[in-house]
This record gives C-alpha cells, structure tokens and sequence, in this order.
C-alpha cells in the first residue's frame, strides 16, 4: 500500500484520509487570495517539523515578501524562522520570466524552461528534499503563451518531479473563485490530485470552502467542506465522523 504523507494542516488530512499518497503530484487550485500560497507553505513547514526536507519555489513572489505574508497571516506560528535557518525548509527564488518571454523563438524558451528543470533538480537532490512546493504554475501559462508547448512543459516538469521522488504541491489560478465556474483545463488530468478553495459571497461576508476534486489511488472525502486562515495555520472544518484521524 502506497504511504501517505500527511499535510500537517488542521483537518485537510481528514478530508484526505490520512493525507496525500507519497510521491503524489497535486494541485491546489484556488482564485485570488483564497490561500493557495499560505496552504502551501503550511504544508512544507508542518514537514520540515517533521523532519522532511521541503523546498519551495518561489516562481511569482520574492522569497521575502512570501515570509512576511505568512508570519502576518499566522502570527501565533512564531518559529518560522528557525525552520528556515534549520535549513530543512528552504524558499528559492526562481524566475522564469525573462528567460522564457521570447514567445518569438520557441527554441530560446524550450532552452530556459530545461535550465529552469535542471535548476530546481539540483536544487532537490543538494537538499534531499522529499517535499516540493512549485508556486505558482501559472506563471508558465502566462509566459509561454503556445498552449501546447505550456502543457509539453508542464508535463515536463510533473515527469522530472516524479522521478526525483518528491511529493508535490503545485499552485494555480482559478479563473473564477467560484464552485459553479469551475474548468477542467487539459493539462490538470496530468496532476494525481486536485485540491481546490473556493470563494463565495460578497466581500463582507466572504465564504471559504475545499473540496479534493482528485487523488489518485486513495479514499477521500467529496464534501465541499468550510476553510479558514486563522493565526494559528489553515484550519479545515471536516466533519469529525469523516474519517479516522
Ligand atoms: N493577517 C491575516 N489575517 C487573516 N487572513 C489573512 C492575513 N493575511 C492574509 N490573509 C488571508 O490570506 C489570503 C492570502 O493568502 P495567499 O497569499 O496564500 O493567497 P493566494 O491564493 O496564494 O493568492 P494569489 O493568487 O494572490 O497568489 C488573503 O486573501 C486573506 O484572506
Ligand atoms: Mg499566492
């Protein structure tokens, strides 16, 4: 039976059964501000603690700026610097912009996209990482705007992943927040799992709610199931009875 590796984050592990299938290549979908970072981060955080290796790749954000929204959204988790001095997590700065917005020579872009792979391999292989956050992917959609040729990458990527071993979580933007407006893009039956948060209602009253719309080769829950991002980490309501953990 293949192992599973929990998240660590307060009751996705339920929804989960136990948490994510080892060397799974999953995706978190989500709009705008609906988590998809801080849930991310959690989960690399929360393994490190655990004592496996993490790396993130920071492909939108400044490895900065990314810890400083994480320690104003979870200010009761107060060690995460230590963490990262620890070296077991570490945040890495990756920028495929440039490199690859030569949408004119698909050559030049096949060429950054292999030294951007070939940067996060070594990466992964000096650190020992077991656990690997790509933030976000769709980065690579905007960049390389061959849709074929971002799916080819994609692929790519997910291929290379999967034979260093890692268990991944992959981000990427939801065009709409809302359940309702939900699009299977092509290049998502290549993940082994999605996990999505939606948005609903007005501003003042916003609503938070996951679903695991996939993962392969394990139970889990089906129910759209409430979220809130609390002080104190991501905190998924699943229903006590929902499973044993
Ligand atoms: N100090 C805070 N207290 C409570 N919630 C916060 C705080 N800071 C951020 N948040 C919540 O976290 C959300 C941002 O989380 P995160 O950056 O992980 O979203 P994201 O899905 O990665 O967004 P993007 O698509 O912009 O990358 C905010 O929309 C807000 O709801
Ligand atoms: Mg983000």
């Amino acid at each position: 039976m293949t192992e599973k590796i929990k998240t660590g984050v307060t009751g996705l592990d339920k929804m989960l059964y136990g948490g994510i299938p080892e060397k799974s290549m999953v995706l978190v979908t989500g709009g705008p501000g609906a988590g998809k970072t801080l849930l991310s981060f959690e989960f690399l955080y929360r393994n490190a603690k655990l004592g496996h290796a993490g790396v993130f790749f920071a492909l939108e954000e400044e490895p900065d700026r990314i810890v400083e929204n994480v320690k104003a959204a979870f200010t009761e988790i107060t060690d995460i610097d230590d963490v990262l001095k620890s070296g077991k997590m570490q945040i890495e700065p990756e920028n495929p912009g440039d490199a690859i917005l030569d949408s004119e020579s698909e050559n030049k872009s096949t060429y950054a996209f292999g030294k951007l792979l070939a940067s996060m391999e070594a990466k992964i292989t000096s650190t020992g990482a077991e656990r690997v956050v790509v933030d976000s992917v769709s980065v690579l959609d905007i960049l390389i705007r061959n849709p074929t040729l971002y799916r080819k990458y994609m692929l790519a990527m997910i291929t290379n992943l999967r034979r260093l071993g890692v268990t991944a979580l992959m981000t990427i933007e939801m065009e709409s927040p809302e359940r309702s407006q939900l699009v299977f893009k092509p290049e998502y039956f290549i993940f082994d799992g999605i996990i999505a948060l939606y948005q609903t209602g007005e501003e003042s009253k916003r609503m938070l709610a996951s679903e695991v719309l996939k993962m392969r080769g394990a139970k889990h829950s089906f129910v759209t199931t409430p979220y809130d991002i609390t002080s104190s980490g991501f905190r998924v309501f699943a229903a006590e009875d929902i499973a044993p953990y």
